[in-house]
């Protein structure tokens, strides 16, 4: 249990209310305050799970696996009574972060050209498993002062210089594998007042060296440059690499708040830009066609009202219906109906409980990280973030799913408040699971630890679970959403739809909307998880999400105010289904990404790939169908109380 930190996320908490964010995004979680270190002070270097990154020698070859850095096949220097832990916070561990203490030496301002850190002999098994590394491209990710080392990319459009964080294991040229043995790490550094220095920036240069020899205890030679340093792989042959390192401290003008800016680097801003301006258009289309309707609908009731002479009322209908193709009489005809409860209503609520526990989680989370709350710098805290709104929103899920339930006249009780904390967690539990499966028979170290799990079930059931039954307790004791019209005793006959209304083409018609309006910002995410690069868009994000918002909501509405004029009044899940499609097309994408952008070096991969997109889709599933059913909920409150029944 030591790797967790359960702590800081009350602290966080805590915190994030007391504080308001800074412009520079420089925000500080308690304990992450400036490091000052004097001239000759020791500046830890921590090192970081490898990730697989770019492979030069295959640009779409990709893995899933991450390996901790001391995966004992890479060999690679401990100290001398072994690497410790450092603590991280439960997010971190989830999202893959493995933190250990490292040997290397780092003196504040002074420089080494050439240092001994170890000798390794690589025997043949562990050579092939390293060359097979250096293959698939993958990366170091060190951490000095909480800044990972970087390699300094130039941006493709502008030629602007960027940090990209991780560095290369080896290069392959001419399809032969070269392990890095020599690190040149470059630390730039602030003075913030004299004799105070401060990192703000870390960059690693990473050499093949061949030709390096020991020398006494903690010298030797950092030479062999055009001799490259390659591990053979025959029986018989043992490889002993001498790795070595140098430092070199640089002042920079960088002030610490703004040291994460050139690591937080927005790739192609006109993509996001054209791709929201589309979207913009689509939404201001829909909203344009369900207010015209709605305007519709409330106007000849205000008139109705109002008790207009009915040639008034005639003169407004005339322009309205003039050229209109659909007749809108027939969802007047299925009021006896619309409420009618559906079929399933248990699932449907509980589903929606689920999905608006999501939505909240989501929607704050965003708006938490476009206020700079969830900088890369403050390391997992997206994750902790996650679990913490997850957990607390559990409340709002249980209270909607038995407003809902209620609603339709719901009589399994006890079923709706178990089923609505547990559904969505033991399914993502389940694939998390059957995940880290794969990743443990790999050998391979990104699995989250047990003990890690075991707290998430531990949250889940003391926290999340009762906040839910909480909720859905107050919901069921208020009275139900009162329908404004009476269903009739015996339902009424549902004429056969045909074309675009059938329930498959109006689907995948309307679902394609809001997943245009996610599209892009969905394949940068994508790129920045399987490609391991800062994710740090939370700008675009946020509108992406207001966007798909408003579309699943008026799209969905659309197409259920043409279903009830074609007199079909099984709206409840039709609606959940129609904006719920968006999450097809969401899966179709990530199968297209894997056919276009990859190539797994393994089979497992491929499986956790799919298994994790799978989920993806199932999330946004839920999510953009809650989305679609309450904004149809309200549309048919709305409409239905403008018809007067007797
Ligand atoms: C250390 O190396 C850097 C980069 O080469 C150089 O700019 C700096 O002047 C050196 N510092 C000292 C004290 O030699």
């Amino acid at each position: 249990m030591r790797r967790l930190h359960i702590s800081t996320s009350g602290a966080l908490l805590a915190s994030l209310l007391a504080i308001a964010p800074s412009p520079a995004l420089a925000f500080y979680f308690p304990g992450t305050a400036p490091a000052s270190y004097k001239t000759g002070d020791a500046v830890p270097l921590y090192v970081n799970r490898l990730t697989p990154a770019e492979s030069l020698s295959d640009p779409k070859l990709r893995s899933v696996f991450s390996f901790d850095y001391y995966h004992p096949p890479f060999h690679f220097c401990r100290e001398k009574d072994g690497p410790k832990e450092i603590r991280e916070s439960l997010g971190s561990i989830l999202f893959g972060d493995r933190i250990q203490t490292s040997p290397f030496e780092l003196k504040m301002g002074i420089n080494e050209t050439c240092k001994f850190l170890c000798e390794a002999p690589y025997p043949a098994k562990d050579a092939e498993f390293v060359n097979n590394r250096i293959y698939q491209g993958y990366d170091l990710n060190w951490l000095i002062d909480g800044l990972p080392a970087a390699q300094s990319l130039p941006d493709p459009a502008t030629g602007e210089p960027f940090y990209q964080p991780g560095f290369a294991l080896g290069l392959v040229d001419e399809a032969i594998p070269r392990l890095n043995n020599h690190y040149d790490i470059v630390v730039d550094y602030h003075e913030a007042s004299p004799g105070v220095f401060r990192v703000v920036g870390v960059l690693v240069d990473p050499y093949s060296l061949g030709d390096s020899k020991r020398q006494g205890d903690d010298k030797a030679t950092c030479t062999g440059g055009q001799i490259p340093l390659v591990l053979k792989e025959n029986e018989g042959d043992t490889n002993l690499v001498v790795f070595t390192y140098g430092v070199y401290w640089r002042s920079n003008p960088t002030p610490f708040a703004t040291r994460w800016d050139k690591y937080l680097h927005v790739y192609e801003p006109k993509i996001h830009w054209l791709s929201l301006i589309n979207s913009a258009v689509i939404v201001m289309f829909l909203v344009a066609m369900v207010s015209a309707i709605l305007i519709r609908t409330l106007k000849k009731d205000i008139a109705r009202y109002n008790r207009l002479d009915q040639f008034a009322l005639e003169d407004f209908g005339e322009g309205g219906d003039a050229d209109d193709t659909v007749d809108d009489s027939g969802w007047k005809l299925v009021h006896g109906d619309v409420f009618r409860p559906p079929k399933n209503p248990l699932l449907l609520s509980v589903l929606l409980g689920n999905g608006a526990q999501l939505f909240a989680m989501t929607a704050l989370t965003i708006v938490f990280a476009l206020l700079g709350f969830l900088s890369p710098s403050n390391r997992g805290a997206l994750g902790t973030v996650i679990i913490i709104f997850y957990t607390i929103f559990g409340f709002f899920g249980g209270y909607t799913a038995a407003r809902t339930y209620k609603f339709f006249h719901g009589e399994s009780w006890k079923q709706c408040f178990v089923y609505t904390p547990v559904a969505l967690p033991a399914i993502v539990f389940g694939v998390f699971f059957l995940m880290n499966l794969f990743v443990w028979g790999r050998g391979a170290s990104g699995a989250v630890p047990f003990t890690t799990m075991l707290v998430m079930v531990i949250i889940w059931f003391v926290l999340s679970v009762p906040l839910s039954i909480a909720g859905s307790w107050i919901g069921f004791k208020q009275a139900a959403v009162e329908p404004p019209v009476r269903t009739n005793q015996i339902p009424r006959q549902i004429p056969p739809v045909g074309g675009y209304l059938r329930p498959l083409p109006s689907m995948l018609l309307a679902g394609l909307l809001p997943f245009s309006a996610i599209f892009i910002e969905l394949y940068f995410i994508m790129n920045s998880i399987w490609h391991s690069k800062v994710y740090y868009m939370f700008g675009f994000l946020f509108l992406c999400f207001g966007l798909m918002i408003i579309t699943s909501a008026a799209v969905t509405v659309l197409t259920i105010y043409f279903l009830l004029c074609a007199e079909n009044y099984h709206w409840q899940w039709r609606a959940f289904f129609t904006a719920g499609a968006s999450a097809a097309y969401v899966f179709a994408s990530c199968l297209v990404y894997w056919v276009r952008d990859i190539s797994w070096t393994s089979w497992t991969s491929g499986v956790v790939y799919l298994g994790y997109s799978a989920l993806l889709s199932a999330l946004v599933f839920i999510l953009t169908g809650t989305i679609g059913f309450f904004a149809t909920w309200l549309f048919t409150l709305r409409i239905y109380r403008s018809i007067k029944v007797d």
